[in-house]
C-alpha cells in the first residue's frame, strides 16, 4: 500500500495553510476557488486502494476543471460524463476513449449525435442508456457500439431528496425489465458491455444499508442476464463529512460490504465517485464587505453567494466556514450572507472571530459541485479558480468580467 493510500480520509478546513490562502486571495482577488491537485491525487489513490480490482470512473459533474480531469486521467481514472460537453472535456483532458463513459439521462438530440459521432472515431466509448427510448434513438442513428444499461434498482439514498436517484423513475429502466432489454439489445447487434445503477449522492451512515441493497440487487441482475458483461457499475455517491465533528467514511469497510453484497459475478466492478475525489481538495475564499450588528448577533455580508456556491441555497447544505485572520478576537455569532437579492442567499450561522470588513473567510469542502454549479444570476460574474500543486499555483479559469455578462447578446434582428 503506497503512503498516499494511507492519507487521511478527509482534509479538514483547519488543515489548510492560512498564510497561503491569504496570499492567494491577495494576488487573485475574491471570491476565489482554490483546488489542490495533490489532494485530488491522494483521494484517488485512497479510492483505488480500497477498491483494488475495481475500475474507478470519476463523475466529472462534480468538478470539470481541465486540470482536475487531467490529474485524475493521469492517475489512472476513467471519466463518467453526464453530457456531450463533459465527454468533450474528458477527451480534451487526455482521457483515453476506452475510459470514457457517457451516461445519457433524457439526452437531448445533440448529445446523442455528438456521442455517436465520437464513437465512430473512437468505438471504445461506452454509452449508457437509461430508457428503452434511448436505445431506439441510438438504433435510429445506426449506433450498435458499446452499450451499458442503466437500471432503476428501486432503492435510493443521498444527503437530500433532490440528489437521491436510485428509486426515482426518471433514472434507469425498471430492474425487472433489464434482462429482456439486454437480450434484445444483444440480438439487435449492440455490443452490450455493462449494467449500471446509482443510488444517490452523499451516502453516509444509515444510507449505507441502501447502498448495500442496491449492490446486492445489481449482483443478482448480473447473474440473471444472458449476455456476457464486461462490468457492473454501481455508481458513485460516497459521502464526505461537511461538519468538523462528523466522521469520514470508512472506505475499506464500504469496499468490503460492496464486495460481499455483490457476490460472485462476471465482470469488473465499476465505481463512479465524484464528490469523494474533489470535495476536500477545494476551498472557496470570500471577503467580508459588510458587517451589520443586530442585537447580540450580526449579519456578515461577503462577496460570494448562492451564485458562487449554490449548495446551501439549493439543498440546505452545510459548509464549514473559518476566518483566515491572525488577529486574536473573541468569537461572535455571525450569519454569513451573500450579495444576491434573495433571502435564500445565506451560507448559515457560525461562531467566528468577530468579523470585520475586509476579513478573509474560507469555505470548506467546496471542491465538489461548487464552481460547477455557479451561475451569473443577478448578473454576477463567476469567480476565478486557482489550482495549487505542491509549491506551485496558477489560475486555471480567469474571473469573469462585467463584459462577459453580455457576451452572448446581440441586437435583435427581427425577421
Ligand atoms: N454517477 C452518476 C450516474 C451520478 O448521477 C452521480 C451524481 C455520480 C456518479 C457522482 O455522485 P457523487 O459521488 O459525487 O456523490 N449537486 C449535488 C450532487 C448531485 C449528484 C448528481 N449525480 C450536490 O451538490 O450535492
Amino acid at each position: 500500500m503506497s503512503s498516499s493510500v494511507r492519507s487521511s480520509p478527509i482534509r479538514r478546513l483547519a488543515e489548510w495553510d492560512t498564510a497561503r490562502l491569504d496570499e492567494l486571495a491577495s494576488t487573485h482577488d475574491t471570491p476565489l476557488y482554490v483546488t489542490d491537485l495533490e489532494r485530488v491525487r491522494e483521494n484517488y489513490e485512497r479510492m483505488s486502494g480500497a477498491f483494488p480490482d475495481a475500475s474507478v470512473m470519476y463523475a466529472a459533474k462534480a468538478n470539470t476543471a481541465k486540470a482536475v480531469l487531467q490529474t485524475l486521467a493521469e492517475a489512472g481514472a476513467g471519466i463518467e460524463c453526464a453530457s456531450a460537453g463533459e465527454v468533450e472535456r474528458a477527451l480534451s483532458a487526455g482521457c483515453a476513449p476506452e475510459k470514457v463513459q457517457y451516461t445519457a439521462v433524457n439526452p437531448p438530440e445533440e448529445d446523442l449525435d455528438y456521442a455517436v459521432s465520437v464513437s465512430t472515431e473512437h468505438p471504445e466509448l461506452t454509452i449508457t442508456a437509461g430508457a428503452e427510448d434511448t436505445i431506439s434513438r441510438l438504433t435510429e442513428r445506426d449506433f450498435f457500439g458499446r452499450l451499458c444499461l442503466r437500471v432503476n434498482p428501486g432503492v435510493g439514498a443521498g444527503h437530500h431528496e433532490k440528489v437521491s436517484t436510485g428509486a426515482n423513475a426518471k433514472f434507469g429502466v425498471p430492474i425487472d425489465r433489464a434482462p429482456s432489454l439486454l437480450a434484445e439489445a444483444d440480438e439487435a447487434g449492440f455490443e452490450v458491455v455493462g449494467i449500471h445503477a446509482h443510488a444517490g449522492s452523499g451516502i453516509r451512515g444509515e444510507d449505507l444499508s441502501a447502498h448495500r441493497e442496491l449492490v446486492s440487487r445489481m449482483g443478482d441482475l448480473a447473474r440473471e442476464v444472458d449476455v456476457d458483461l464486461e462490468f457492473v457499475d454501481i455508481g458513485g455517491g460516497f459521502g464526505v463529512p461537511y461538519r468538523s465533528e462528523e466522521e469520514s467514511l470508512d472506505l475499506t469497510a464500504v469496499a468490503e460490504t460492496t464486495r460481499e453484497a455483490l457476490g460472485e459475478c462476471e465482470g469488473t466492478l465499476v465505481v463512479e465517485p465524484g464528490r469523494y475525489l474533489v470535495a476536500d481538495a477545494g476551498v472557496l475564499l470570500t471577503r467580508v464587505n459588510t458587517v451589520k450588528p443586530i442585537g447580540e448577533e450580526r449579519v456578515v455580508g461577503v462577496d460570494a453567494g448562492m451564485t458562487t456556491l449554490a449548495r446551501p441555497a439549493l439543498y440546505d447544505a452545510y459548509h464549514e466556514i473559518r476566518s483566515v485572520v491572525s488577529a486574536d478576537r473573541p468569537d461572535a455569532t455571525a450569519t454569513v450572507a451573500g450579495p444576491i437579492c434573495e433571502s435564500g442567499d445565506v451560507f448559515g450561522t457560525y461562531e467566528l472571530p468577530a468579523p470585520e470588513r475586509g476579513d478573509l473567510l474560507a469555505v470548506g469542502n467546496a471542491g465538489a459541485y461548487g464552481y460547477e454549479m455557479a451561475s451569473q444570476y443577478n448578473s454576477r460574474p463567476r469567480p476565478a479558480t486557482v489550482v495549487i500543486d505542491g509549491e506551485r499555483s496558477a489560475v486555471d479559469r480567469r474571473r469573469e468580467t462585467l463584459g462577459d455578462m453580455t457576451r452572448l447578446e446581440q441586437e435583435v434582428a427581427w425577421l
